[in-house]
Parts: structure tokens; C-alpha cells; sequence
């Protein structure tokens, strides 16, 4: 097994893709607020997919092996859930924060991106935590170009979260994208710089760190899917899709309302 370089054309529908993900999740942020239910979410996400964007909800029935199919069309993961929450009856209240995962298909290409908002007003930690893991999003970006390793992106987002006294889940990385919602490579969000896989121009994966503000281990809930913490401490994650070109890298996943590059990641020393 290989990981695959996408032709122009298939990078061209990849942008599309995309881009769409990225407009479901500008389409929900005025949403998430307390009070809502994260039920109300993936409806909401669901008929914006469907009847607007004409886009497939990858998760909806995705059952990887092992699993059971997920039951519904995004992902909501609220304070000490890690990632893969199952919408419900759960109401989001003042201070929760929360990742929307969002993965669409388009004319059989998949995009695939995350963010996290808040629901009202957040503890400072809790955005401290929000803000630490977007910069090690971007940080992981920033090491992608053709002809650095995976171990790159990992090693730096590692040193950056750990450097603030959070951790790195182990269990749940970045992958590879294409025709397939989950492809070779795996991208580790933690290791070693010089390690792994060297990159090409063309290849298309995720870079989705979740980044815990107290112990990395995590265990799954009874429902099959849902992961959170085991000492309950908060965790974030934020996701992107990106395409690796001989100058560095392009986001695929960017829309109206992505949120711009942090400063640290653009005063890093001896980067672009
Ligand atoms: N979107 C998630 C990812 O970034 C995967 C969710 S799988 C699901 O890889 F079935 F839970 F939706
Ligand atoms: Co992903
Ligand atoms: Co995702």
C-alpha cells in the first residue's frame, strides 16, 4: 500500500469539496449558542448538506471495521469529549465548548474539517486550551512541502502542545483523503522530525491534532464511538485538509469564515 499523488483533476474536485465542508461549518457557527441541542446541530447540518449543498454526509452509516455505522451525519464533541460525539438530546450550555466535525462528499471526493466554538462565554482555560491546539494545527501545517517528513508535523505539534503542559491523544490521527474518507498515510499527531514518510507534491491528507488540557489517555463510551478523556480533563481539536505542493502546502478546507493563521505559526523562525 501507497499513498496516492492526485491528478489536477482530482485535486480540483478536492477544492470543492473542501471548500463545501468548510461552508457547513460557517452555515452552523450562528447556531451553536446555549440552549441548542447538539441533535438540533447535525439536523440542521444534515438538511444544509442534502438541500443545499447537495453534498453526502460521509459519517452518516460510516462503519470502518470494528465499528458499528455511525448513526448520524456530523460529529459534536462537547468539553471532555475527545472526538466521534453522537449528536443527541444533549443541550449546550453557557461555557460548553465544542468541536463540529464535518465531512462531506462531492461528485465522490470527500472533505473533511473541524472547529471548535463555543456556546456563549468560555472559562479562560478552556480557550486557552481552544487556542493552544488551533496553533498546533497550524504549526503541523506550516512543516508540510514536498520532500519534509510525516514526522515533521507531529514532532511540532507535539513540542508545541506539550510545551504548554497539554497532551497529545494518541489513539486518533490525520489521514490521508481522497475518493476514500480514510486513506493512507496516517498522520500522527505527535513523533519525531526526520521520521516517516517523505512527502510529495499531490498527496492530500488531514492534519486534526486533539490536544488535552490534562492526561492524553482516552477511552471510548458504551455507544461505540464517543472517545473522551478518562480523567475528564477538557479537550479541543481543530482539522483541516491539506494538499502538499512543491512550495510548501494548500489548506482545501478553507471558506468564508476560516479562521486566519494564528501569529505564532507566522513569526516561527525560519519558515515561511
Ligand atoms: N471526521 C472524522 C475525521 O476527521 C471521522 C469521523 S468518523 C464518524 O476523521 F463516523 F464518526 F463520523
Ligand atoms: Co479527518
Ligand atoms: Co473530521
Amino acid at each position: 500500500m501507497s499513498i496516492e499523488i492526485k491528478t489536477a483533476e482530482e485535486i480540483e474536485k478536492m477544492r470543492v469539496a473542501g471548500r463545501l465542508a468548510g461552508e457547513v461549518l460557517d452555515f452552523i457557527a450562528p447556531h451553536v449558542k446555549p440552549g441548542i441541542s447538539t441533535g438540533e446541530l447535525d439536523r440542521l447540518c444534515h438538511d444544509y448538506m442534502a438541500n443545499v449543498q447537495k453534498t453526502i454526509p460521509a459519517p452518516l452509516n460510516y462503519a470502518p471495521p470494528g465499528y458499528k455505522p455511525y448513526p448520524k451525519s456530523i460529529c459534536t464533541s462537547v468539553n471532555h469529549q475527545v472526538c466521534h460525539g453522537i449528536p443527541g438530546d444533549r443541550i449546550l450550555k453557557q461555557g460548553d465548548i465544542v468541536n463540529v466535525d464535518i465531512t462531506v462528499i462531492k461528485d465522490g471526493f470527500h472533505g473533511d474539517t473541524s472547529r471548535m466554538f463555543y456556546a456563549g462565554e468560555p472559562s479562560i482555560q478552556a480557550k486557552r486550551l481552544c487556542d493552544i491546539t488551533f496553533e498546533c494545527m497550524w504549526i503541523g501545517i506550516k512543516s508540510i512541502r514536498a520532500g519534509s517528513h510525516l514526522g515533521d508535523i507531529g514532532a511540532a505539534i507535539q513540542k508545541h502542545a506539550e510545551g504548554h503542559g497539554c497532551s497529545v491523544v494518541r489513539e486518533f490521527c490525520g489521514h490521508g483523503i481522497g475518493r476514500r474518507f480514510h486513506e493512507e498515510p496516517q498522520v500522527l499527531h505527535y513523533g519525531r522530525a526526520g521520521t516517516g514518510s517523505r512527502l510529495q507534491s499531490g498527496m492530500i491528507f488531514t492534519v486534526e491534532p486533539m490536544i488535552n488540557a490534562g492526561a492524553a489517555a482516552i477511552r471510548e463510551l458504551a455507544d461505540g464511538w464517543t472517545i473522551v478523556t478518562k480523567d475528564h480533563s477538557l479537550s479541543a481539536q481543530w482539522e483541516h485538509t491539506v494538499l502538499v505542493t512543491d512550495s510548501g502546502f494548500e489548506i482545501l478546507t478553507t471558506s468564508a469564515g476560516t479562521a486566519p493563521e494564528p501569529a505564532i505559526s507566522r513569526t516561527l523562525a525560519g519558515i515561511r
